[in-house]
């Protein structure tokens, strides 16, 4: 059937299992169930349930658009009846990621990350997905723009006509709620000004320039934003179109053989090296991390997710894994020290601000 395909990723904590390092299979099993009856009941084509640390991750494609509330209050209702699950299981942080009472017509600011792309599916249609647990929603930043506007990663950008004209990124301000759009690579000075700076500014998206089509989109919701204080990181997702007008796959998985520093790790307080890893071993363990990526491959066909490939099961990745321990050895030897431990700025919502106020009065003024 012709027409638009959406691919909607929409991901929560509803629960961890042991402490936040895990899913339990119950939760996944439930997920399914749910999203299975929605299948035979025709609203919605395909979908893949998944889980990156104790993120729940629903694959879901369908034909009703970006930010549509059917989509977007199937996906509440499926955390809603996964929450109880992991209620019954007693499972650590059950619901940590809903933080709204009741669905209001669209998931974005209740907690849940979304990514999400409405697109004319080509002859093929190669999709990565990236999720991520133990760190912040921009942690795509680096990796994106490898992808897509640095000819050391892509040899696509110099040597393919299709992706020779470079591309456009999608930058959001989370912090005051504004956007801008860069070409790159004219104005690619300018976009690293600001995505150099994760915490605040967000690669949201990246189009090829004429016609405009879209080739990546990420999750920035920020978890702390919404609930004014910490409650969990914001784990974020990615997909990514690849080969074509975009890069090819193992130009899009390259960008993860440098595993970069992302904000994150135990208690969301520490900066810790992004370990691209295989499904089975994303159960971040050791200080709650160090942080994870998984990345699934498919190819769409009318809609249906053919796959998961499991995209970094694959010893090519060992040698970053392997230096994602030692800088993560280093890092820990900080202990509570910066720069393992988030600069104080960065630490407004944890425990500091109320250390602050107890000891408020007992700080001294010196000539
Ligand atoms: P194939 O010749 O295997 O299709 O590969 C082309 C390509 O783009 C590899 O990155
Ligand atoms: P999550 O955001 O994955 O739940 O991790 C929270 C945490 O505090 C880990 O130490
Ligand atoms: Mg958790
Ligand atoms: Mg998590």
């Amino acid at each position: 059937m012709p027409g638009k395909i959406t691919l909607s990723v929409i991901k929560a904590d509803i629960g961890g299992y042991v402490g936040h390092s895990s899913m339990h299979v119950e939760i996944k099993e439930a997920a399914g169930k749910l999203l299975q009856s929605q299948k035979g009941a025709g609203k919605i084509i395909d979908f893949h349930v998944s889980h990156c640390g104790d993120d729940l991750e629903l694959i879901i494609t369908h034909r009703n658009g970006c930010e549509n509330p059917d989509i977007h209050g199937m996906a509440w209702d499926i955390f809603e009846r996964c929450t109880e699950v992991a209620k019954s299981l007693k499972l650590y942080g059950a619901g940590q990621d809903l933080l709204a009472d009741a669905f209001s017509g669209n998931i974005k600011g209740m907690g849940p990350g979304v990514a999400e792309m409405e697109i004319e599916e080509r002859t093929s249609e190669p999709i990565l997905i990236f999720m991520a647990d133990k760190t912040s929603a921009g942690a795509w930043n680096l990796p994106l723009f490898r992808m897509f506007a640095d000819p050391f990663n892509t040899a696509g950008l110099v040597i393919s006509p299709a992706l020779h004209d470079g591309f456009r990124f999608e930058v959001h301000d989370v912090k005051s709620s504004k956007r801008i759009f860069f070409n790159t690579p004219e104005e690619m000075y300018d976009l690293l000004v600001f995505i150099g700076a994760p915490g605040r500014y967000m690669v949201k998206a990246v189009y090829c320039k004429s016609p405009e089509e879209i080739g990546a989109v990420s999750s920035t919701e920020r978890l702390s934003l919404i609930a004014g204080k910490y409650v969990g990181k914001d784990d974020p997702v990615c997909i990514v179109r690849a080969q074509g007008d975009f890069p090819a796959v193992g130009e899009v998985l390259e960008p993860f053989t440098m595993p970069h520093i992302v904000e994150g790790w135990m208690r969301g307080s520490h900066y810790g090296p992004l370990m691209p890893v295989s499904l089975s071993e994303a159960n971040p363990s050791r200080f709650d991390g160090p942080p994870r990526v998984v990345g699934l491959g498919f190819q769409l066909a009318e809609g249906k997710l053919v796959g998961p490939r499991d995209m970094f099961d694959d010893p090519s990745f060992d040698r970053a894994r392997d230096l994602c321990n030692i800088i993560a050895d280093h890092l820990r030897n900080h202990g509570p020290f910066e720069p393992h431990r988030l600069p104080m700025e960065e630490m407004e919502y944890t425990t500091l601000p109320g250390v602050l106020e107890k000891l408020e009065g007992r700080w001294e003024g010196m000539k």
